[in-house]
């Protein structure tokens, strides 16, 4: 280390023989944050202002390059320096400043990087501009600098779709690439070296100017429309085409100005505000707060999985894809064969569609055994139990399993709905007993909701917790009652949906405003997909709860009665071609409604698209509130990742409790007790706003504010 090291805040600056090494290191990932901009200022000026330094190289003391801009500061405050100006005066500089993008480059760490007159960069090494993902775009210059040295294409796809991109298929913007990672920095102190032998120019990218011939012009207006096919619902990326277009119509400046622009309109919409809280919703999901900090997560290295349904089937995968070995237990030879087949059946589709090479479904297939002998399950770390939903059933496993079980094995349901400290009565080590509540299909959807019984051990909720992880899920942490936080909260948003059939809205309008509203697809076609009989059963075993409403889901009730169990048979809330999933719209369905609404003296009418959506969204809301007051879920953002992850919920909504937030909570309370007043005997049980609600609504807070 040179006599001359300092620290500018959280840059480092020392020199090397003739160049200047600023080290970024704000912990945990280079957020490009105050201070850091602060101090890169101070360390350039520092290294230009000294006559020994002919050239600067940037760098980063941590494995990351730089997370880019400090999300947590788009809420406001004294944001000067801006992160442009900070990069117009690397750009500017008299002596030549090398990036040594030693580790990943997002967002604004790669603006910074391109802002740099030279880029060394290692072959594994992956960088992005993921600004969309946060309902804006690349705001310090990525969408003019990055086309100045990709080409079009490559920039818009990175800019659009916000992949990281791996290096090697950067060509133009990196102008040095070493093959071993830790090699980086003296590459790059090299390269800096001989730019000052050789007397190389500045490359500045700004200097570079772009063309706006035909066949770019056609690249444009092809690619824009297909953006708005694909993304749609979405504000941004059709604002980071216009922004990439500027950079070929404007000059570098002019481009600036209007990527600024583009920002800023962004930065302003509801949806930027929701896919930001959701950023920091779902980290802030695997913080799990009251766990003892003595707590060590117990060691998973095999897995049962009791039931090889579509659950199970899709559970064991989870563990294959992570290299984990699986044993599968069926109480029937035949049900076990009927499992693994169907299992290797997904495998070598995903190998049909490139996802997988056949040796990747081999190598698979080979962690996954099967049994119908308790015995073999002596020796797993964690066994989820996927059978019916039926508490004797999960009793009777759950009995079976305290006896064969190693000490310390995690006993798991997959339960959706049954009381899970009641599963773990029929143990002798309740402590142990978790739920781990997958989605369906269970290889596929993101979430995992964790279920704390009363006796669960801390432990064991942060080996699920770790585990989530290890298995490419996001966890979130909830407590026990019927239904968890997902399903307890969409039993209202079905029940409206159904009732406002009753009440004359057909299940096409309520699921084209429902899909208006940004939800893959609406109630009516979620249930023919998952099956009528489902809910059915469900409400079989809930009878005494639903009796004092005569028109619960009796729309519902009455088709499984005709046998239309949805998608499976046929017909449902629609009708279906055989081999088709496309719903088709079906009269009888509507005479049903209309048959049991005479029978139960609710007069049809008109129903507009906003009552729809206030009464299919409101409850669901409603609920969730009564959900964080009793503390099932333990914070609203919880909610929100619930919902996104295992519901479809538009992320660019953020989830329902970011979405009530932002219509205002006094509005969402006054809607539900306009519709308490206006429906009748319905209304007054139903549409009662949940105490919490009304607390926050009279006190002008948010959901998020309930810590
Ligand atoms: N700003 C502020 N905090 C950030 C951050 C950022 N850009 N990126 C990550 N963090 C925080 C996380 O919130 C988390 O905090 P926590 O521990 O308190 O929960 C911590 O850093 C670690 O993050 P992860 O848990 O996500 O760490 P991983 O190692 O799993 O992932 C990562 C690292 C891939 C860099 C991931 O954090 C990420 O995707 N970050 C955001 C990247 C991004 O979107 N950059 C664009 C920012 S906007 C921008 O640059 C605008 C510009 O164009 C002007
Ligand atoms: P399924 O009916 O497809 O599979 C259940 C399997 O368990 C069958 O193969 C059956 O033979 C087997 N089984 C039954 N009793 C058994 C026993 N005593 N020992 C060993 N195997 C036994 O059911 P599915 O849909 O997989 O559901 C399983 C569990 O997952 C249920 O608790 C359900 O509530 C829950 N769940 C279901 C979801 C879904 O969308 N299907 C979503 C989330 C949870």
């Amino acid at each position: 280390m040179s006599q001359d090291a300092k620290e500018f805040g959280p840059i480092s600056y020392h020199t090397q023989g003739d160049v200047a090494l600023i080290g970024l290191n704000s912990a945990p990932v280079n957020a490009l944050s105050k201070a850091v901009r602060i101090g890169v200022i101070d360390s350039v000026n520092e290294a230009l202002a000294n006559d020994s330094v002919s050239a600067i190289v940037l760098y980063s003391k941590l494995p990351l390059f730089s997370a880019g801009a400090d999300i947590s500061e788009f809420s406001g405050g004294d944001l000067s320096p801006m992160l442009p100006e900070v990069l117009e005066i690397i750009e500017q500089a008299s002596k030549p400043v090398v990036a040594a993008v030693t580790g990943n480059a997002f967002g604004g760490g790669l603006e910074l990087a391109l802002a740099c007159h030279y880029r060394v960069t290692h072959s594994k090494n992956k960088v992005g501009l993921p600004e969309v993902h946060l309902g804006i775009l690349p705001g310090a210059g990525g969408t003019q600098r990055l086309p100045r040295l990709a080409d079009a294409k490559t920039a818009l796809d990175m800019i659009v779709t916000g992949a990281p991109t791996s290096v090697v298929k950067l060509g133009g913007v990196f102008d040095h690439v070493v093959d071993a990672p830790e090699e980086t920095v003296e590459a790059a102190i090299e390269f800096a070296n001989k730019v000052v032998a050789d007397k190389l120019p500045i490359k500045r990218v700004c200097d570079i100017n772009l063309s706006f011939d035909e066949q770019t012009k056609g690249l444009f207006t092809a690619y824009a429309e297909g953006v708005a096919a694909k993304t749609r619902g979405f504000f941004a990326p059709g604002h980071c085409v216009k922004a990439v277009e500027a950079a070929f119509t404007h000059s570098f400046k002019d481009g600036l100005s209007r990527e600024s622009e583009l920002f800023m309109e962004c930065m302003k919409t509801p949806q930027a505000r929701a896919q930001q809280h959701f950023f920091f919703a779902e980290r802030a999901a695997s913080h799990v707060s009251g766990l003892s900090k003595d707590v060590k997560p117990r060691s998973i290295d095999k897995v049962g999985v009791i039931g090889a349904g579509t659950m199970g089937g899709g559970i064991a995968m989870n563990f294959a894809n992570a290299g984990i070995p699986v044993v599968m237990l069926e109480m029937k030879q035949e049900a076990l064969d009927k499992g693994l087949a169907l299992i290797r059946r997904n495998y070598e589709n995903s190998a049909k569609k490139g996802k997988l090479t056949q040796a990747q479904v081999e190598e698979r297939m080979a962690l996954l055994s099967g049994t119908t002998d308790y015995d073999s399950l002596a020796d797993v770390d964690l066994v989820i139990e996927a059978v019916f939903e039926k508490m004797s059933v999960k009793k009777e496993v759950f009995g079976a399993l305290d006896k064969v079980c190693k000490p310390g094995a995690i006993l798991a349901s997959n339960t959706s709905t049954l009381d899970l400290n009641e599963i773990a009565s029929a143990v002798s080590r309740p402590q142990d007993v978790i739920g781990l509540h997958f989605f369906s299909p269970a290889n596929v959807m993101k979430l995992l909701e964790i279920v704390k019984g009363e006796k669960t051990a801390d432990d064991v909720i942060l080996t699920s917790m770790k585990l989530a992880k290890t298995i490419r899920k996001v966890g979130v942490l909830v407590g026990v009652c019927f239904g968890f936080v997902g399903n307890r909260m969409i039993e209202p948003y079905g029940r409206e949906a159904n009732r406002l059939m009753l009440e004359g809205a057909s299940p096409e309008q309520v699921d084209r405003v429902i899909g208006k509203f940004g939800l893959p697809m609406g109630p009516f076609t979620m249930g023919d997909m998952a099956g009528l009989d489902i809910g059915y059963f469900v409400r079989e075993s809930r009878r005494e709860f639903i009796a004092h409403d005569p028109s619960y889901c009796v729309v519902a009730d009455k088709l499984v009665q005709q046998g239309r169990n949805g998608l499976k048979s046929g017909r449902g809330a629609y009708l279906y071609e055989p081999g088709s999933r496309k719903p088709i719209p079906d009269p009888e369905v509507i005479a049903i409604a209309k048959e049991e609404a005479e029978r139960l003296g609710i007069k049809q009418r008109e129903i507009s698209d906003q009552e729809i959506l206030e009464r299919c969204i409101y409850p669901l809301i409603n609920e969730g509130a009564d959900i964080l007051k009793e503390g099932i879920a333990a914070k609203s953002s919880d909610i929100d990742v619930i919902y996104v992850y295992g519901y479809g919920f538009p992320v660019f909504r953020g989830g329902p409790m970011q979405y009530a937030d932002e219509v205002g909570l006094s509005e969402v309370r006054d809607r539900l007790n306009y519709y308490k007043e206006s429906l009748g005997e319905y209304g007054k049980h139903w549409f009662e706003p949940s105490d919490l609600l009304n607390e926050l609504a009279d006190a002008g807070k948010s959901f998020s504010s309930v810590k």
